[in-house]
C-alpha cells in the first residue's frame, strides 16, 4: 500500500532543501578579480578603482584592493601610503602574503604600493614572472568577494601581472584621441595575455570618465570610442562619469565620494556604473 505519510514527508524535506539552497546562493557572488587598466595616464583608473571598490563594500561585499602602481595614488587616498610591507615585498617573495594585507575597515583591505615597484622587473626571475600576483592571491582570495587591482599607466610587467590574475578588465577612457589610441594598445595586450597566460580574461567594458557633454568634440569622440569598442568585441557603459571638482576635493581629504558628497552628480554616476557592472551578463 502507498504510504502517503512518508511521501508527504519526503516532498516536504525536498522543498525545504531547495528553499535552503536558494537562500544560501541568493546574493552570494563568485569572486571577481577586476583589473582597472589602460596605459594612457590620467584617465581615471585610480578614481574608478576606489569608487568601484568602496561602492561594492557599501553593498556589503568584502573588498581587497591591490595597488600595483608605483605612484601609489590609490594607497594614498585610502590612507595606506606609509606601509612597510607592500605589493613589492609580496611580488619579490620577501614577505608572506598575509602580512602584506592592510585592513582599512570591516569590509575593505589593501595591498599597498611602493615606489620600489617601478624597478621590480629586473629583480624578478625570468620564468613565471607574469603569474606572481595570481599565485600570491590564490591563498587568500576565498576571503573576499571582489579583488580590485589598480594598474600603472604602462603595459609593463605590473600590468601583465594584473591582467594574468584577473577575470575582468575595465578600461576608463576620456573622450579624447589618446584614450582611443590607448584602448587599441590595451586590447592587443589583453589578447596576448589571454593567449599565453589567462584564457579567462574578458574586457568588461569601457567607462567614459571626466565627461563633458557640452563639448561637440566629446560627443564625436564618444561615437568613435563606441565604434572601436564594437570592433574589439566589447562595449561602452551607458553610464558616463561626469567631470566634477568633487572628485579632487574628496581625494585631497582622503575620503571616498560616497561619504564626502553622497548627493553629488559624480557620486550618482559611479553608483549607476556599479549597478550597470553588476548587471552585466557573463
Ligand atoms: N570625474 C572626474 N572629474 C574631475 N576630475 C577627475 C575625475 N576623475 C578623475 N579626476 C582627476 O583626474 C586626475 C587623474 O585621475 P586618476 O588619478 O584617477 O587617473 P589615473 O588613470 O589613475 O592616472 P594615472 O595614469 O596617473 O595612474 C586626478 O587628479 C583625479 O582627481
Ligand atoms: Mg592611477
Amino acid at each position: 500500500m502507498i504510504d502517503f505519510g512518508s511521501y508527504f514527508t519526503y516532498f516536504f524535506r525536498l522543498t525545504l532543501m531547495i528553499t535552503y539552497l536558494n537562500f544560501i546562493t541568493e546574493g552570494a557572488v563568485s569572486l571577481q578579480t577586476i583589473a582597472i587598466a589602460t596605459q594612457k595616464g590620467g584617465t581615471g583608473k585610480t578614481t574608478t578603482a576606489q569608487a568601484l571598490g568602496i561602492g561594492l563594500s557599501l553593498k556589503g561585499y568584502q573588498i581587497l584592493f591591490i595597488d600595483l602602481d608605483p605612484q601609489g595614488n590609490l594607497s594614498y587616498i585610502l590612507g595606506a601610503s606609509q606601509q612597510n610591507v607592500t605589493a613589492y615585498e609580496m611580488l619579490t617573495g620577501k614577505i608572506a602574503m598575509r602580512k602584506v594585507i592592510c585592513k582599512i575597515d570591516k569590509k575593505v583591505s589593501i595591498i599597498a604600493s611602493s615606489p620600489l615597484l617601478s624597478g621590480i622587473d629586473p629583480e624578478l626571475k625570468k620564468t613565471d614572472k607574469e603569474f606572481l600576483l595570481k599565485k600570491n592571491l590564490e591563498a587568500i582570495k576565498a576571503e573576499y568577494d571582489y579583488l580590485i587591482i589598480d594598474s600603472p599607466p604602462s603595459l609593463g610587467i605590473l600590468t601583465v601581472n594584473a591582467l594574468a590574475a584577473s577575470n575582468h578588465v575595465i578600461i576608463p577612457a576620456q573622450a579624447d584621441i589618446f584614450s582611443l589610441q590607448g584602448i587599441g594598445q590595451l586590447y592587443s595586450t589583453v589578447e596576448t595575455v589571454k593567449k599565453y597566460c589567462n584564457p579567462n580574461l574578458a574586457i568588461k567594458g569601457i567607462l567614459l570618465t571626466r565627461y563633458n557633454n557640452r563639448s561637440i568634440l566629446s560627443r564625436d569622440l564618444t561615437d568613435l570610442i563606441k565604434e572601436t569598442a564594437q570592433k574589439l568585441d566589447t562595449f561602452v557603459y551607458q553610464t558616463v562619469i561626469r567631470e566634477s571638482i568633487t572628485i579632487k576635493e574628496a581625494q585631497a581629504s582622503k575620503k571616498d565620494i560616497f561619504s564626502y558628497a553622497p548627493r553629488n552628480n559624480v557620486t550618482k554616476d559611479y553608483s549607476k556604473f556599479i549597478e550597470e557592472y553588476l548587471n552585466i551578463k557573463e
